[in-house]
């Protein structure tokens, strides 16, 4: 099975997340690649495989700055992305009450709007929870993988 892992970061803590499971998913059985969503358009959703959104939030519950590009592209294009099966691990803080883990709800809505099919419950970590995502991802990804592996299409 093929997984794209796509980061959205403006610190690097997304991006920390993506090297773990990259490391512990990375055998025979997966082939797995993280892209920083950096210069991405929509078109990479044309890749073969499942999709991990790994993006925190910033500004007034907008997406990094490294994700902009892509958000934007496909706002304007709105691929028909019926065929994409994706999960979301978000990052943000709960101290920003009313716009806690918007970076992934947005992509969330935004492929859902598109028609792509989203495997398990979006994740929320909360940095002033003082645990680290890179600790608990491990647990929710393999949670949410075997759930890709059932809901796999035939
Ligand atoms: C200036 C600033 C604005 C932020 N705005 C939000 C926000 O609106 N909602 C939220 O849930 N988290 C917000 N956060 C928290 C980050 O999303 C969180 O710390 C995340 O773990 C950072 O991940 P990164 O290093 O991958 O960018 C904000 C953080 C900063 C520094």
């Amino acid at each position: 099975m093929k997984l794209t892992l796509l980061v959205g970061t403006m610190t690097g803590t997304a991006q920390l997340v993506a090297q773990e499971l990259e490391l512990v998913w990375d055998d025979g059985d997966m082939q797995v690649e993280t892209l920083l969503m950096d210069k991405l358009d929509s078109s990479v959703f044309a890749r073969e495989g499942v999709f991990l959104i790994v993006t925190s939030t910033y500004g007034q519950g907008d997406v990094p700055d490294n994700a902009k590009a892509l958000y934007e592209d496909l706002k304007s294009k709105r691929p028909d992305l019926s065929r994409l099966r994706y999960g979301v691990f978000g990052l943000g803080d709960r101290t920003y009450a009313e716009t806690f883990n918007f970076g992934g709800k947005r992509f969330d809505e935004l492929l859902a709007e598109f028609g792509a099919e989203r495997i398990g419950e979006r994740h929320m970590h909360d940095a002033s929870s003082g645990v680290l995502p890179e600790e608990t991802a491990l647990e929710w990804c393999q949670d949410w993988l075997a759930k890709v592996k059932q809901s796999q299409p035939a």
